[in-house]
């Protein structure tokens, strides 16, 4: 079936000046065009951390929409507890999404978007420039590691991510909305957290 976002041309980001975090925030903000961007109410590029470890998630939920924050609905205070456990606050951590915009009725971001937001994800990482990445869910690790890739065999491992010359550890761990739906899973994200805490000490 054709996807009715393939007449979508990628974002030529390499050939924009978009090498600083708030160049690359004025540009998805204002001059990025996607379908998406028509039924979001904010664009959520990230909270105002200024920390170095940089946690990525999937895409706005309702009430990231609303706010136009990441991660402050139901799974964003579940995420919140588990750094919470090895003393990091949200403060203390940098967090964003591939996808900047609400998909309509929360549904999973589609590998068309996944594509199209993926340039613009690893300017990001780029701008960012952080010491540790945290990947949050398979969807996101799909998108940046690779298609074929199982999270519940891959997280909890550091993975290194090479960008334009540079690499970055990056560690996959599981999305929050999947620990709420099983909780059971909770145990392995903290020893997760602390495989991060080693890494950052
Ligand atoms: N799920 C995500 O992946 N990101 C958010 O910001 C909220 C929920």
């Amino acid at each position: 079936m054709t996807s009715k976002y393939n007449y979508l041309a990628k974002p030529r980001i390499y050939y924009q000046n978009l090498d600083t975090l708030d160049r690359l925030r004025e540009y998805v903000s204002q001059k990025l065009e996607h379908p998406l961007k028509a039924t979001a109410k904010n664009t959520v590029f990230s909270n105002n951390g200024t920390s170095d470890i940089m946690i990525i998630g999937e895409a706005p939920g309702a009430d990231e929409d609303e706010q136009g924050q990441p991660f402050v609905g139901r799974s964003g205070q579940l995420l919140m507890k588990i750094f919470e456990s090895i003393g990091l606050t949200r403060e203390k951590l940098y967090i964003t999404n591939l996808v900047p915009w609400r998909p309509p009725l929360n549904r999973n971001p589609t590998f068309e978007e996944m594509d199209f937001f993926l340039p613009i994800m690893k300017k990001h990482i780029r701008c960012k420039d952080p010491k540790v990445i945290v990947l949050l869910g398979g969807i996101i690790t799909k998108a940046l590691i690779s298609k074929d890739i199982v999270i519940s065999k891959v997280r909890g491992t550091f993975i290194d991510l090479e960008i334009e010359g540079k690499t970055y550890k990056v560690l996959p761990s599981f999305h929050p909305s999947y620990l709420l739906r099983s909780p059971m899973m909770k145990k392995l994200a903290w020893e997760d957290m602390c495989t991060l805490k080693k890494e950052i000490i």
